[in-house]
This record gives C-alpha cells, sequence and structure tokens, in this order.
C-alpha cells in the first residue's frame, strides 16, 4: 500500500497549488487505453504555466465565470476553479480529452462543465455570459486564425471583460494577435516563468478586469 502510494506521488506535481498527472501515470495511462485524443490534447502544454502565472500576478475575480477554448486537459480552468472558485467551462472539438480533464477536476477537488465545441461551431450564445475567455496553445495551424479571432472579438462583445491566450509565437497565433491588437486594442507580453516551473510564451490580452481582484 505504501509503496503504491510512494509510486503515485512519484507520477503528480503539484504546481501552483493543483495537482497534475505524468503521461506515465497509470491512471493516465489507463485513459490511453480508451480516449486518444487526435488534435494534439494528449498532454497539458507549457503555455498554460504562463498564464496560470500570469493570474496568479493578476487575481482573478472570486466566483467567475471562464470559459477555456481548446481546453484539452483543462488545467488552466481548473486552477481558475481552485484558486478563485471560478465557474468554469472547458470547450474542446475533440471529446476525448475529456475524460484526462475530469480526472484532473476530481483529483484537485473542482467541478468543470465541459462541452465537445469546435471554435467555427461556438455560438454568440455559447460565448455570452463569461468574465474571461482563456486558451493556452491553440492558435497552430493556418485556418485557426480567422475562427479564433471571431471567437475572440465576439465573446469580446458580449459582455467578457477579459480574453487571455498563450502560444510559444507561431506564425498562425502572431497573425490573430496582431489583428486583435489593430481592431480590439489588444496587447500582446512576452511572459516567462522560472518557478516553480520554467515556461515562456506570449500573451494576447484583450480587455481587463476590474481592480476588485482575488489575490
Ligand atoms: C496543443 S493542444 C492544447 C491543449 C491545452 N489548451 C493545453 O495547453 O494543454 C490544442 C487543443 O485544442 C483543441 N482543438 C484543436 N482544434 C480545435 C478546434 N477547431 N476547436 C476547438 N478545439 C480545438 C485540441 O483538441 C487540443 O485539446
Amino acid at each position: 500500500m505504501a509503496r503504491k502510494k510512494a509510486a503515485a506521488r512519484a507520477t503528480e506535481r503539484s504546481l501552483f497549488g493543483i495537482t497534475v498527472l505524468k503521461a506515465a501515470d497509470h491512471r493516465v495511462r489507463r485513459l490511453k487505453q480508451e480516449h486518444e485524443p487526435s488534435i494534439h490534447g494528449n498532454k497539458v502544454w507549457n503555455s498554460s504555466w504562463v498564464v496560470i502565472d500570469f493570474l496568479e500576478y493578476q487575481g482573478l475575480p472570486r466566483s467567475a465565470h471562464v470559459m477555456e477554448v481548446g481546453c484539452g486537459w483543462g488545467l488552466v480552468g481548473i486552477y481558475c476553479a481552485r484558486r478563485y472558485e471560478a465557474h468554469v467551462v472547458g470547450v474542446d472539438a475533440d471529446a476525448a480529452v475529456f475524460p484526462y480533464l475530469q480526472l484532473h477536476a476530481q483529483l484537485n477537488g473542482v467541478q468543470i462543465e465541459t462541452r465537445c465545441r469546435r471554435f467555427e461551431e461556438l455560438s454568440t450564445a455559447d460565448l455570452s455570459g463569461h468574465d474571461v475567455l482563456v486558451g493556452t496553445d491553440i492558435c497552430f495551424w493556418d485556418e485557426m486564425t480567422e475562427p479564433l479571432y471571431r471567437v475572440v472579438a465576439e465573446a469580446m462583445g458580449q459582455g467578457a471583460q477579459q480574453v487571455i491566450i498563450a502560444d510559444p509565437g507561431r506564425p498562425p497565433f502572431t497573425r490573430m494577435a496582431d489583428r486583435c491588437v489593430a481592431e480590439l486594442g489588444a496587447e500582446v507580453k512576452a511572459w516567462e516563468v522560472e518557478e516553480p516551473i520554467r515556461a515562456s510564451a506570449d500573451l494576447l490580452i484583450v480587455g481587463s478586469l476590474p481592480r476588485t481582484r482575488a489575490r
């Protein structure tokens, strides 16, 4: 029993107060036998830590409504739910990512709603009612630029206070970000994390949150 617990711990990490499983963890390996994500949602991507670190710095109003698009394993949303009691919806085109998201939600003691939708399919109704929209490593193919620009613009048009999207600087992301700067008054910040994990990315930030933030 003690040996089993020690083995589980070796494949678990605690980062920013949330528990994350490595690919070698037996629970992840068991899920892989039945659910094989097919659009790169097979792990936690590094830009997640960059957005989480930025949210540690900036804060988030308690109980905010957050939508995470292209959520994969959903660690940013899980962090928002755990740290700021956010109400989170995780959206992904690939339903195979949701068992991994729910495994992590359960491990971290939070509830996350999920929706299987492509960016292109997100309706005005889907994009309303969220205070913050986040996405990490989601703009990597040319055909993603246009639908993601529309998602960002429409979320802001529907009353979101802030959109944060992180990427290591792939050309489709840069094109989308440049358009958000030109047309939506967005900014792009280079953000580096040293601790508890090294990661860096460009952050596209549209809008800002009120100063009544939970820290
Ligand atoms: C590189 S992974 C990043 C996952 C997660 N955001 C992270 O940082 O760990 C890209 C995610 O976007 C999802 N995705 C790809 N194309 C999509 C689309 N057109 N609409 C919605 N989700 C999409 C994939 O299924 C995958 O989960």
